[in-house]
Order: structure tokens, then sequence, then C-alpha cells
């Protein structure tokens, strides 16, 4: 008898089978970037589990350099920093000894494999909460902010970060920062650029862990309108005009059309940043036994693959890693 339809089943039918035929490639573990948040601190053992995001913590540089060194093939970090002070020109973000700087120098001594990126923004330093300057009327200004974050961004390569990663959302940033660099003799340094970046809820675990609320207002007169697509390829060309390197998407998983759109307009490598509110969804459905929370985590990872992701910045990155879910 001759089926007169498609039979999909035929390649499905054994695990052999299914590998060969499979288009995305498993996870890699040296696509993998582990988010780490360091809090300045006397303590240098301080180590605080965060209430929003389970099984994520802020930690002194000590236990940053331990967590470092235990995770298995680790290959690369993102590091925000948790300053003692903050003020209203964001001097901590700078600082020749801020925090991020410090634990860039204590983890490159340590591991000099490990590719240690920074996220480069003033909101974490800000006394209101802002990524830019704020006016008297309340508006964040844009041009007087970029040579606060061309400063961040050279003060973290100063320190030997690898790369750094500006997710201010401030217009004219990858050139301001690319510019400093140049100027500062770290042309090798890479820019991997918060080009498309979503004024989202899905951050609200973040900004408890990184206590970078703003204080009055919110984002969404720097990040972007949740509505738009097409813009998402302007910000994405923009960036890579103006010298970025590589381009996060963010959030990842409810931007996976983004994503793939973003993938078909620029040729440079292309990360998905699975953001704190997507990790505590999944983490606390688990724990509640609602669903399979390992399972649940590959499978959103894999999408982020399919959709074009070549990297993947994951609060999900040291169980991948420890319990050996990545090839
Ligand atoms: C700082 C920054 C944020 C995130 C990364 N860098 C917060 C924000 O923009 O409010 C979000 C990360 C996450 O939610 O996991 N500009
Ligand atoms: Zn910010």
């Amino acid at each position: 008898m001759n089926a007169i339809f498609h039979r999909g089943r035929r390649l499905r039918q054994s695990p052999p089978l299914r590998d060969l035929v499979r288009e995305t490639a498993p996870l890699l573990a040296e696509d993998i970037i582990m988010p780490c948040f360091v809090v300045e601190t006397d303590n240098s053992r301080f180590r605080k589990e965060i209430p929003s995001m389970p099984g994520q913590f802020q930690l002194g540089l000590d236990e940053l350099e331990k967590q470092v060194e235990t995770v298995p093939r680790l290959a690369a970090v993102l590091l925000f920093g948790i300053p003692a002070r903050k003020d209203d020109r964001a001097s901590g973000a700078y600082a020749e000894n801020g925090i991020v700087q410090r634990a860039v120098r204590r983890l490159k001594a340590r591991r000099p494999d490990l590719v240690v990126i920074t996220d480069v923004c003033l909101c974490e330093y800000m006394s209101h909460g802002h990524c830019g300057i704020l006016s008297a009327n309340g508006t964040i200004q844009n041009d007087s902010t970029l040579p606060l974050v061309a400063e961040t961004a050279v003060s973290h390569a100063r320190a030997g970060a690898d790369m750094v990663a500006p997710s201010d959302m401030m217009d004219g940033r990858v050139a301001a920062v690319r510019g400093a660099l140049d100027a500062e003799g770290f042309t090798q340094t890479p820019v991997l650029s918060y080009a498309v970046k979503y004024a989202s809820a899905f951050y609200g675990p973040f900004r408890e862990a990184a206590h970078s609320s703003p204080a009055c207002g919110d984002r969404k007169s720097y990040q972007m309108d949740p509505g738009n697509a097409r813009e998402a390829l302007i910000e994405a060309r923009t960036d890579v005009a103006e010298g970025a390197d590589a381009l996060i998407v963010k959030p990842a998983g409810p931007y996976a059309d983004i994503l793939y759109r973003v993938r078909r307009a620029v040729d440079v490598p292309l990360c998905a940043y699975q953001v704190s509110g997507e990790y505590a969804m999944q983490r606390a459905a688990g724990l509640n036994g609602w669903i399979d929370e390992r399972a649940v985590m590959l499978e959103s990872l894999l999408g982020l693959k399919r959709a074009g992701a070549d990297m993947i910045i994951t609060y999900y990155a040291e169980e991948l890693l420890r319990q050996k879910l990545v090839r």
C-alpha cells in the first residue's frame, strides 16, 4: 500500500536515527557563559543566596574565585558588581579598585584561560539606579553618559577583562566604547554589545540580585519596546557598524523570534541571554515539582540554539557543567 501522507516517524524510530538527522547541535560547554554577582565587602567569604533566584549567590571575592575554580570545564563568565557605595556619577563603575576591576584581576591571575567578560553599565553604581546620568527634570542624558560608560569599559580592559559588554542602551555607546578602548591601546579587546535589549519585566529578580532597580520611573526611555521587531534589526546593524564584535539579544526565550531575525540580518556571533526572570520561573516550577526542571531547562536552551544563538548566557551554567549536561 502506498501511503499518501508523509511518514515523519520513519526518522524518529530510534535514538541513533534521531541523532543522525538532528538539525541543532547539542549544547557545548565552550558556548556557555556563567553570570556572577560579585559584592564589594570586607568579608571576602561573603556568600548570600538571592531569594528570587534559588541556587544563585552574591559572592565576595574569595567565594567568586572558589566558584570559578570548582565549576568543571567553565569557559566564560560575565561579571556584575555590587558596590559598597553608590553616587550620582556612578564613580564605583570606573574606579581602578572597583569591585569588578578587582574581581577581573583575581580571576585572570588564577585562571588566565578563562574568558572574563564584564557587564559595562552604571545602574548598579548610581544612587538613583538608572543606567545613565539623571537630569533635574528626570530624563536620562544620553551624550554625557557616554564618556562614563567608555571609561568603565576601559577600566575593565585595564584590569584584564577579555571582553566588555556595554548594556546601558545609550545611543552611540558602542562607538564610544570602541573609540576609548582603541585610544588607550586596547585595540584587541572585543566589544560584546547588548544590542537588542528590551524593557522587560523578566529582569525583576536580577534587580534584586544586583541592587539596581531605578528609584523613580522605569527604563522604557532607553531600553526597547517589547512590541518592536524591525527596530531590533536597526539596533543590531547600528552596533555592528559602530564596531561591535558580537551581539546579545535579551531576554532570550520570549524573544526567540528576534534572535532568529537578528541572526539573518547580521553575520557577527550572536549571544542569547536567558535572563533572571526566565530562570526564576523555571526554577520555581521545578522546586514545586510542577515541571521536570532539567528537561525544561535543556529544551529552553536548545530552543535558543535553534533560533540562532552561538553562545548562551544562563544562570543554569553551573548546573549544566556540574551535571555534565553539555558536550
Ligand atoms: C544592567 C543589566 C540588567 C540585566 C543585565 N544587565 C538589568 C536591567 O537592565 O535592568 C538583566 C539581567 C537579568 O535579568 O538576568 N543594565
Ligand atoms: Zn544598567
